[in-house]
């Protein structure tokens, strides 16, 4: 592919090939992931876990995100930049979001925003589609409702409400929906039921498409859940290297003639 991924094309790859997203915060894996072929890349408010080191998605800001998904839309050249919604950007109301929404393609040019939610969220996605952004769901495992669901690694099973969530997601306007961390039939049959492409992450095989933290899937984080495949191991590359410089620093292999100047 050689043009930019639309938000059309995005949908339209549904039933038809399946869509491949992962998460990047910074220019380098941006850049590499962009030339690597994903779909498309999330800005996602892991940011303040995987970057920024916290314990939960919590803290992020508007402003955070807004800084790393203008880094990322620079940096890509073919990926679709979806930039999430932070905690408490959206939850006051469909105005307040509509206005974080804007300030993210405004100040950041990602095409895209995505926010947690289904049902609930309904009135505030209709708000942020009906002014020409395009607005991804998501359901199931919600990160930033992590103290309400006592946790973020619990398989969420509850089968009538999560497929009400992902249908109201797209009857609002939604372009395509994240589901987390749900059964694998129960994401084949909300997958069946939906024209608009599901993007899963620990929700099986038969999502229309999947997304996984870049870092994680790069073997940088640590965090290896049942749902991960991880592709590299990237952390023993990297501190090995680390080793290895500090070791001939401390022995004076480098530097050498090789890498000075007369
Ligand atoms: O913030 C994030 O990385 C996400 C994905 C895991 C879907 O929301
Ligand atoms: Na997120």
């Amino acid at each position: 592919r050689r043009s930019r991924m639309t938000v059309p094309k995005f949908r339209e790859a549904k039933g038809r090939r399946k869509l491949a997203m992962l998460t990047a915060y910074d220019e380098p894996l941006a850049r590499l992931f962009d030339s690597g072929g994903v779909d498309a890349i999330l800005v996602g408010d892991t940011l303040g876990m995987v970057v920024q080191g916290k314990s939960t998605t919590l803290p992020v800001t508007l402003d955070e995100i807004i800084y790393h998904a203008e880094i990322v839309a620079r940096a890509t050249r073919r990926a679709l930049v979806v930039a999430d919604l932070p905690f408490m950007s959206y939850q006051v109301g469909p105005k307040d979001a509509l206005r974080s929404a804007g300030r993210i393609l405004k100040e950041s040019g990602a095409a895209a925003v995505k926010l947690e939610g289904g049902r609930e969220q309904s009135a505030t996605i209709r708000a942020i589609a009906d002014a020409g952004i395009p607005v991804m769901g998501h359901v199931g495992l919600r990160p930033q409702a992590v103290h309400a669901l006592g946790g973020m690694s619990r398989i969420q099973r509850e089968s009538t409400g999560l497929k009400r969530d992902a249908l109201a997601a797209q009857e609002a306007g939604a372009f395509a929906v994240v589901l987390e961390l749900i059964p694998q039939d129960l994401a084949a049959e909300i997958t069946a039921s939906l024209e608009i492409p599901t993007i899963g992450i620990g929700a099986g095989p038969e999502c229309d498409g999947q997304v996984l933290v870049g870092p994680d899937m790069l073997g940088l984080t640590g965090f290896r859940p049942k749902f991960l495949k991880q592709y590299v191991d990237l952390a023993t590359i990297v501190e090995d290297a680390a080793g290895r410089y500090v070791a001939d620093v401390q022995s004076g292999n480098f530097p050498t003639d090789e890498h000075s100047h007369d």
